[in-house]
């Protein structure tokens, strides 16, 4: 009998229940779900930030597999990068907002992505709407290349309070922690605005009310080619970046669409 083809949900660890809601949507579309966890030096702009990040690979399985992995695969960067490898260019989208803050990290995320696709060969490949910068990156990848894989993305899955789940949440002091829903409802009053400069203005002045929040991007994109919207007859969605103490959030919301 033919093997069940795979549905692949990368990741790179200290998963959440976002990562959860990946692996259970892998796991509806074939028994084969497939969770990597790999920390890629290549998307670290900062060593320091690479240093420090989670590794708790016993949790991550034990998580994984509660949420129906039926395999975890934990590669060396040996495996990933047996011999020197040509980074993948993500383009200008790859050099603006999350790009613009990060220099290189896209390259290193679909240098990485490519990589694992290669190794794993899905038939479906899960990404959060969450870093929907980068979903449209790898979705522009798999175009480019031709890869056979159909990319599947997932909704943001949030707190009750609406803040947008992160392995960075717990960084956060209390005080920032109550701060940080001001993204998420700041993103609610720009959604419905069907006029793109009020909505602007809108999601500009929400932020502002919060001191603890300092902005680096707040912006309305049109969802096809990830530039400014200039009009309301495609897809828009609002997004929006910055630091609380110290720690960066992201967090997006699609716009209600009409027609002014
Ligand atoms: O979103 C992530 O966790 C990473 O960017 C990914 C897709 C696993 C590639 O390292």
């Amino acid at each position: 009998m033919k093997p069940p083809e795979i549905a692949f949900v990368p990741t790179m660890g200290a998963l959440h229940a976002g990562h959860e809601s990946l692996i259970r949507l892998a796991r509806s579309l074939s028994e084969d779900a497939v969770v990597s966890v790999f920390v890629n030096p290549l998307q670290f702009e900062n060593p320091e930030d690479l240093a420090k990040y989670p590794r708790t690979p016993d949790v991550d399985t034990a998580i994984a597999i509660a949420a129906g992995a039926a395999r975890v695969w934990i590669p060396t960067a040996q495996e990933i990068y047996p011999a020197k490898v040509d980074l993948i260019d993500s383009g200008e989208v790859g050099k603006t907002f999350e790009g613009a803050a990060r220099p290189g990290h896209f390259d290193g995320m679909l240098t990485v992505v490519k990589r694992l696709f290669e190794l794993t060969t899905p038939k479906w490949a899960i990404f959060g709407e969450k870093d929907f910068q980068q979903l449209f990156l790898v979705k522009a990848m798999v175009a480019k290349f031709d890869l056979p894989i159909e990319i599947v993305s997932a909704p943001i899955v949030r707190e009750s309070d609406g803040l947008a789940m992160s392995s960075r949440n717990i960084r956060l002091s209390p005080e920032g922690r109550a701060a940080a829903t001001v993204i998420s409802q700041a993103l609610g009053k720009a959604a419905p605005v069907k006029d793109l400069a009020l909505a602007r203005s809108t999601l500009a002045a929400a932020l502002a009310d919060q001191p603890l929040f300092t902005v680096d991007y707040a912006e309305i994109i049109d969802e096809a080619t990830f530039l400014p919207a200039t009009s309301t007859t495609g897809s828009n969605r609002a997004i929006v970046a910055g630091w609380i103490n110290g720690v960066r959030l992201l967090d997006n919301m699609a716009m209600s669409q009409a027609t002014v």
